[in-house]
């Protein structure tokens, strides 16, 4: 695999999973700008900070950056402790916002790789309302459709995980036939980031318990990272509309 000469967008470059993926893409010779709400920890080829839950935010941003982007990584996101409008708009409005802005900068051949999660695997369960919900395209459609059906908060960080899979799914094979670009996500199990704690509170001890011994222990940034730079490189060029878990098995035992 190699990544010499992209140029990488990835979002949540301050910590965690998208820290990870900026250190190994730069290792595979490529130049990430880094894009987060806080500074980042680590040396990028261009940061710009921004609040990606808010539109304004997000095209200023976008007006900073190149003109030519090989690759889009949508790692910031927020857990389910936070406050569920939030949630809605960082996990999903806002990363559909930035991505069809970017897209315009994405030449044939590139890719777009969006962090979804182990707990988005229950899609199938409300898939019309995800493909509404995906239809409602700009970011203010998708607030209004959000208003007339209004989520949980209890449920609302898998509600948008499980709308970003299908999202990714509906959008991606246009992209892909029309432009060239692949569109893909990962979805983790656990990771030892900070906000691991954040997920062990949002789901309780209980469901916590559960799922401990279904896999050998939580993963580490660097055990996702790979998976989401191999995605953009051009190793997974026939690759576009999937959702690849990197869960230690995890997933497979729900079966
Ligand atoms: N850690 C896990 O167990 C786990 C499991 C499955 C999926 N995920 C997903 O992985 C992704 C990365 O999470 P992580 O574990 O590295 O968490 P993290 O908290 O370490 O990193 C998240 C990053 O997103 C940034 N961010 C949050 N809100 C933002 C905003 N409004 N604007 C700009 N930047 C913002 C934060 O500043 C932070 O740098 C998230 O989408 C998360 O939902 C995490």
């Amino acid at each position: 695999m190699s990544l010499h000469g992209k140029t990488i967008v990835v979002t949540g470059t301050s910590s965690g999973i998208g820290a990870e993926v900026a250190r190994l893409a730069r290792f595979h010779g490529a130049k990430v700008i880094g894009m987060d709400r806080n500074d980042p920890g680590l040396t990028l080829d261009g940061f710009v900070k921004a609040d990606l839950g808010i539109v304004a935010a997000i095209d200023a941003a976008v007006a900073q950056l190149p003109a030519h982007v090989d690759a889009l990584c949508n790692i910031a996101g927020v857990p389910g402790t936070a406050d569920g409008d939030l949630v809605a708009r960082v996990n999903y409005l806002g990363l559909r916002h930035l991505t069809e802005k970017v897209l315009a900068r994405i030449p044939r051949g590139g890719s777009i790789v969006n962090v979804a999660s182990i707990l988005g695997a229950e899609w199938p369960l409300r898939l019309d309302l995800h493909k509404e919900l995906a239809a409602a395209r700009s970011f203010e459609a998708g607030a209004a459709w959000l208003r007339d059906h209004p989520v949980p908060h209890a449920t609302c960080y898998q509600y948008f995980k499980e709308a970003l899979i299908v999202w990714n799914a509906t959008r991606s094979q246009e992209w892909f036939m029309g432009k060239g670009v692949r569109m893909n996500c990962v979805a983790p199990g656990p990771v030892f980031t900070p906000i691991l704690g954040d997920f062990v509170t949002m789901l309780g001890q209980e469901r916590v318990q559960a799922d401990a011994h279904r896999m050998l222990r939580p993963g580490f940034a660097d055990e996702i990272a790979p998976v989401i730079a191999w995605l953009c490189s051009d190793a997974a060029r026939w690759v576009s509309g999937s959702n690849i878990p990197v869960d230690g098995g995890l997933a497979s035992t729900y079966l």
